[in-house]
């Protein structure tokens, strides 16, 4: 841990002040969580940064040390790894990390033993480890060079975890059964191997998975062998993906824009900017990428989306659409738009999850609602 006492005194007073901000918001209500966030110093975990132009902030770096310390004390995502110029890694948004624990529902005195998938910078882990104690929890990433540094600095702040180098799709079966999965990357659907390695229990008692799947939060419940289910959270959750090997989930590069003749279509360019409509396509369409237009006020007036098979859609500020590719996106968007209005316009917290041995689906306002498989 630091030993500059100027700087300890700084850094403990930027981290009180956001705790509050983070309480007046409401999104820390726990007071153990509370004292978390003001006793785990973020800084020692996010020593530098990349800003959004991919320009290195560090806390080494005398013409950037001054911003580096502003940022690492506000409520902002942080990227801290970058892999062919694409964000790999980030230090959350501590406002979303706070929703997320408090989420969790884990209990300190009790035992409770808690997975992170994503270990990242170590700072969550760290928070967790603060609650909890070392023995309860275990946090697993699969690049190396950020668990020896999270290693380092857990052990520089005084946290021993269990910090393993591995897959988190296949959890870490050696410390098994887990009360709480936690993943800080999004999934698209939940890995097997996180059921298995669930509490058994009934109630209160079994096991539970909290993760971002599509664009938000889902909260699922052990509900027997391979069984779960549970509800979406409200608002919305952006989150790297879980990768399967070294370029999976790195961002597409966009194709070459549609040349193709315009059509009409009823999708209005605001819905492209719309969480709630955004959700929705994240599960109906999970790898779509998207790019805007903004006017002056923020509002989008143009859009282009893409996906993964070269498909692309541009959506034209007269509320016309040209497209180009193997397949028709456009139309399973428009689908989507149809159903989102006719249902007017549910955000994630009308939608639940349903995973059993043979499929996973996700409704909306119930299972017998309108549903979706979600691939493994
Ligand atoms: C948003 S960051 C995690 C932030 C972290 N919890 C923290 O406090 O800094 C997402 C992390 O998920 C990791 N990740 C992606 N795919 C993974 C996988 N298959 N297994 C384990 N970790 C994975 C990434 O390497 C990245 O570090």
């Amino acid at each position: 841990m630091t030993t500059d006492p100027d700087l300890a005194q700084a850094t403990a007073a930027r981290r009180a002040a956001l705790v509050q901000a983070l309480s007046d918001s409401g999104e820390l209500t726990d007071p153990a969580w509370r004292t978390a966030f003001e006793r785990v110093p973020r800084h020692v975990f996010v020593p530098y940064f990349y800003d959004h132009t991919g320009r290195r902030i560090s806390a080494d770096d005398a013409d950037t040390r001054d911003a580096w310390f502003d940022a690492v004390h506000e409520d902002r995502a942080l990227v801290t790894h970058r892999t062919g110029g694409a964000a790999t890694s980030s230090s959350s948004q501590p406002s979303v990390m706070a929703t997320m624990l408090e989420a969790l529902r884990a209990e300190d005195g009790v035992g409770m033993k808690v997975l992170e998938i994503g270990t990242g910078t170590g700072y969550n882990a760290a928070l967790l480890t603060h609650r909890l104690g070392n023995d309860s929890v275990v946090t697993v990433d699969t690049e190396p060079d950020l668990i020896a540094a999270a290693r380092a600095r857990l052990t520089e702040t005084g946290y021993e975890p269990h910090v393993v180098l591995a897959d988190g799709t296949h959890g870490h079966p050696d410390r098994a059964p887990y009360d709480r999965i936690i993943a800080t990357c999004r999934i698209g659907s939940v890995p097997p191997a996180w059921l298995r390695q669930l509490t058994d229990g009934t109630g209160s008692d079994a096991g539970q998975i909290l993760a971002p799947l599509g664009n938000a939060l889902v909260r699922v419940r052990r509900t027997g062998p391979l069984q779960a289910e549970g509800r979406f959270l409200p608002g919305g959750a952006y989150f790297m993906p879980l990768r399967h090997g070294t370029v999976d989930g790195i961002p597409t590069r966009r194709p070459a824009l549609p040349t193709g003749k315009a059509r009409r279509t009823d999708v209005p360019v605001s819905a492209s900017a719309d969480n709630a409509y955004r959700f929705l396509l994240s599960i109906v369409e999970p790898h779509l990428d998207w790019q805007y237009d903004l006017d002056d006020a923020g509002r989008p007036t143009a859009a282009r989306v893409w996906s993964p098979d070269g498909t692309i859609a541009a959506l034209h500020p007269d509320g016309t659409v040209t497209e180009t590719g193997p397949r028709s996106l456009w139309s399973r968007l428009e689908e989507a738009y149809r159903l989102f209005t006719e249902h007017d316009g549910p955000g994630p917290e009308r939608y639940g999850l349903t995973v059993d041995h043979e499929a996973q689906h996700v409704w909306l306002d119930g299972p017998g609602g309108p549903c979706w498989s979600l691939r493994p």
